[in-house]
Formats: structure tokens, sequence, C-alpha cells
């Protein structure tokens, strides 16, 4: 069958799209990648439903767009991981499959997803895709939603677009966690998490369009005051999130949905915390530390 794509946002028509024709499990060609690449390049967001897939296929699939991560960015330690360290365990579950506590450090550290972020921007080199698939899902809540930064750039006011124009921000895990009041980080993890820098601004390789590289991981921006550069990160943040510049996917099983991080945020919504949800994520690399590319 050959691939089809087809915008399913209502908002706009050049954000989120959903592909039919593919089947990730017994996997795709190499031309077959190039043009989910191009409808990546255009969408940004693409829902590909009904794919029952282990977690090598996912990883197989993944490996088309560029090199992988690890899921260095998780909390737990290796030995209570519940999936491999090339999977990000984006769950509310334990290595024998129960619902975390409330209390549970590692539910508190994952409540970060709620808040508007694009991934591994606290790494020196981030994320380009993330490939999120769902394996259980809550009957109910649990949405994840999307917001265009593409679009957010392009309806700024020019004066604030010239300000933000060569900006460097601070990333890191401790800021976003540490605005939720999660903050007893051991030693390790401040050293492993210590802030990175990345650009306020970059140019989408594939689009050529300009994006604003927003993250609740930033916390800071060089050379400003900290209360300051945290205020602009959050005005700049309210208008970027805007409704017309956001889609809320609700999820079935089996879908899978991948995003391009240099291009859009995105966070979970809440669901009942006793209710089942399993999600893997894979996650593309991107190709340098943002100050490394072009603008
Ligand atoms: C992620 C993420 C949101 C969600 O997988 O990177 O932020 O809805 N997920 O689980
Ligand atoms: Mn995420």
């Amino acid at each position: 069958m050959p691939l089809t794509v087809r915008p399913i946002n209502p908002r706009r028509d050049d954000f989120v799209a959903e592909a039919a024709g593919i089947d990730i499990a017994a996997g795709v060609s190499r031309e077959t990648a190039v043009q989910i690449e191009t409808a990546m390049d255009r969408y940004a967001v693409l829902v590909i439903p009904g794919q029952d897939i282990t977690d090598d296929q996912q990883y197989a699939f993944s490996q088309h767009f560029g090199p992988m991560e690890t899921a260095t960015g998780d909390l737990p330690r290796l030995e209570e991981r519940r999936l491999s360290m090339d999977i990000n365990d984006i769950s509310n579950l334990d290595r024998d499959g129960a619902v975390l506590a409330r209390d549970d450090r590692r539910r508190l550290f994952g409540l970060g997803n709620m808040l508007w972020h694009t991934d591994s921007s606290f790494k020196p080199t981030p994320a380009k895709y993330s490939l999120l698939s769902a394996r259980v899902i809550p009957e109910e809540g649990g949405n994840t939603e999307f917001a265009d930064m593409r679009a957010a750039w392009d309806e700024l006011d020019p004066k604030l677009q010239a300000e933000c124009m060569g900006l460097v921000a601070e990333h890191s895990q401790l800021y976003s966690r540490g605005s939720l009041g999660f903050v007893d980080f051991t030693d390790d993890e401040r050293l492993k998490w210590a802030p990175v820098p990345q650009r306020l601004v970059r140019r989408h390789p594939g689009s050529g369009r300009l994006c604003l590289y927003l993250a609740s991981h930033a916390g800071a921006i060089q050379g400003w005051p900290v209360p300051e550069a945290r205020m602009f990160l959050k005005d700049l943040t309210e208008h970027a999130t805007q409704r017309e510049f956001v889609y809320s996917h609700r999820w079935r099983p089996y879908d899978l949905v991948m995003w391009d991080n240099r291009a859009v945020m995105h966070r979970a919504r809440r669901y009942d915390h006793t209710k089942h949800r399993d999600m893997h994520r894979t996650t593309v690399a991107d190709s340098a530390p943002t100050l490394a590319q072009p603008l």
C-alpha cells in the first residue's frame, strides 16, 4: 500500500497530519522513510495509527531518521528500569508493571512532561524526532498537546523577534523539575544535568522556517539577570502556546506519533494516576548543538 498523508488539524493545514499505508512492524523502505521525512518537514507532527509494534520494531523504524539517543534523561537507575536504555519510559509503571505510588520519586519527576517542553534540549545535542508509541492508555485524559513553534515565530511581534534573535538560553532538567518544586536531586544528577546552551531562535533545515526554541528546561538567558530571563521565557511560552498554535492528540491504542522537536513543543495532560498509561518513546538525535547549526 502506498504512503498517504493528510492534514488533520482543523486550526492549521500545515501542522499535524495522519499517515496511512505504513506497516512499521513489517519494516519500511528507505524510499518510504524519505517520504515520511518530507511530510515531517511540512507538518512537524505525524500520527500513524494502528501500529502494534515491539520495542525492536519501533527502534528499527526510528533509525531511518538519524543517530539514536539513549535514555540518559530518564530518572530511574539502571537496576530500576522497566525498559532498555534505547527506550524512554513514558509510563506510570514500575518494573513489575504496577502503577507507581502517588509520591514515588519517578512519578513526580515524570510529571515534568506536563510542562510545555521539547525533548532533550537539556543535552548538548538535543533531539531531532521523538516517536511515541501508545501501548496502554487510560480511558479518559492523558492527551498529548503539540504547539507549532514556526507559527509562533511567524506571528511574534517584529520588535520581539529582533530581541530574541541571537539570544542563547541555558537548558536543564534541574530547571524544569525545579519549577514544580522537585529539587531533591543527587549530586550525580546535578552533574549529569548541568545546564547547556541552546539558541532561542533556530532555523529548521528541512523547511527553512525560523522557530522559537523554547522549553520548560530553559531557566536562564546568557547575559541576562535570571528573573528577567525567566519572565521573558514565560511570556514567550504564553504567546507560543495560544490555542491557535496547538493541536491536542487523543490517543488510541497503537497510535504512533512522531514529532519534530526542532519545530514543536509538547506536553502531557492529566489523567487518573491510578490507571495504567504505558507509552514507549524512541528518540532520534539532532545533528549538532543548536549553536553549531546555521541560523
Ligand atoms: C514524551 C512526552 C508526553 C505524554 O514522550 O517526550 O513528553 O503525553 N510525552 O506522555
Ligand atoms: Mn517530551
